[in-house]
């Protein structure tokens, strides 16, 4: 393909993607701050809802966090079933478990309480259990007739922003190749982003699922399918994550910045759900799929050596978020800016302890990871496409 048929084809496949992501979407109710899963609950009460399927995951069960949240949705008068099969990037197998669940138990309604997996987990229990579909019937975009059933959310990590999205990422059953249901009945009536439960999230958990909250932020940023409002979004998470994610990590109770944190996930799902994401994405999912590696660490791993390859294609728009971000003047021009940016993402996550390579890469599934990549990269808004040579000196330079 010569340049210019790239250049033609690139914007062919935008367009068209385009037509099914670009309208503006329903965003959910949220009660913040301490105490706000308490308000969410008794908010759930007023639906007159009589059973409530709770998804979560069973570490998560064992702590007790969710006690009070449980109290609560008693006290309004609502009754409660747990699941807690969710097991971090859930598959296929364990939506189908859970629709049982919800089935046996009566419920008329999901709660999910918990990280991304949790979130995205009931996402598709709450489709499937209303259009007596199991998790494979749902995947896809809008497969499914009827909407999802009545569906909160209460996150526990600040990184994914799953309960602002549309999306669920669903694992394969026998080959975790991850795979996506798309429908605006996803996104949850209500949420609460309490911070009182992030208390006890582990430092690595916090930093990891935090650099998926920037790279959300940063991706929505410089792709092309940006709006003002996704802008808006996109800048104000970059700018919460640069002031609290380190403080987030070194002091877990420092409420504050587990709220701001909190909320650097929420508008990062915000903008996500219209801007999508770009190739840190395309090419941790598959890492995620292949070897198990964290959402949140695949990205943090990556972020910054996709910007070091962007980084001339997205320069004002980097600059952007720099000056947004305190780290420089206008004046400085956007090169400069640009540096001081990638700078900050490779600062930042040596503050935080994210590791600069993986040793999980074999050299014999590099040449499919790539393929793999970039047929999903080509999907989303990136500045521009990346080539095999690129994605290949990218995993190279991530692997130990
Ligand atoms: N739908 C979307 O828009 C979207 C966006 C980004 C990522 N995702 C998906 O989200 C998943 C990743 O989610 P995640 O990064 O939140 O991790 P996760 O939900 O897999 O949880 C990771 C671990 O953290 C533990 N944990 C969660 N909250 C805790 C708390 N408060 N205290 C102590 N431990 C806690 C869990 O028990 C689990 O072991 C991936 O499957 C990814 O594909 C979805
Ligand atoms: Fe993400």
């Amino acid at each position: 393909m010569t340049a210019m048929h790239k250049k033609l084809y690139f914007r062919l496949r935008q367009s068209l993607a385009s037509t099914l992501f670009l309208k503006p979407q329903p965003k959910p109710l949220v009660f913040t701050g301490e105490g706000s899963t308490v308000q969410l609950s008794k908010a759930i009460g007023r639906f007159g809802l009589g059973k409530i399927l709770v998804v979560t995951d069973k570490p998560l069960h064992d702590l007790g966090v969710i006690n009070p949240t449980l109290d609560a949705l008693h006290q309004a008068g609502v009754k409660t079933a747990i699941f807690d099969g969710v097991l971090p990037d859930p598959t296929a197998q364990i939506v189908d478990s859970g629709i049982d669940r919800y089935h046996q138990e009566g419920c008329d309604s999901v709660l999910a309480f918990g990280g991304g997996s949790s979130i995205d987990a009931a996402k598709v229990i709450a489709l499937g259990a209303a259009n007596d579909s199991n998790a494979a019937g749902c995947m896809g975009i809008n497969k499914c007739k009827l909407p999802a059933v009545p569906f909160f959310a209460v996150p526990t990590t600040a990184g994914t922003g799953s309960e602002a999205t549309f999306i669920a990422v669903i694992s394969n059953n026998e080959t975790h190749a991850k795979d996506a249901v798309v429908d605006s009945c996803l996104i949850p009536k209500a949420a609460a982003l309490d911070p009182e439960i992030m208390r006890g999230l582990p430092k690595h958990i916090t930093a990891a699922t935090g650099m998926d909250a920037l790279t959300h932020a940063i991706e929505s940023y410089i792709g092309r399918w940006e709006t003002e409002d996704t802008n808006y979004y996109g800048l104000a998470a970059c700018h919460l994550v640069f002031n609290n994610l380190a403080e987030a990590c070194r002091n877990g109770e420092n409420l504050q910045a587990r709220e701001s944190m909190a909320l650097a996930s929420h508008y990062g799902g915000l903008a996500i759900t219209n801007a999508l994401v770009g190739y840190v994405h395309a090419i941790s999912h598959n890492l995620g799929a292949k070897y198990g590696v964290p959402h949140g660490l695949g990205n943090a791993l990556l972020l910054p050596h996709i910007l070091e390859l962007l980084k001339d294609d997205a320069t004002e728009k980097l600059a952007d978020i720099a000056v947004y971000c305190g780290m420089g003047e206008r004046s400085e021009g956007p090169t400069a800016l640009t540096r001081k940016l990638i700078d900050q993402v490779w600062a930042l996550n040596d503050e935080i302890g994210i590791p600069r390579t993986t040793d999980v890469i074999r050299t014999e599934d590099i040449e499919e990871l790539i393929t793999a990549a970039l047929i999903e990269g080509g999907n989303y808004p990136s500045p521009r496409f990346i080539t095999k040579h690129e994605c290949r000196e990218v995993l190279m330079a991530i692997s130990a």
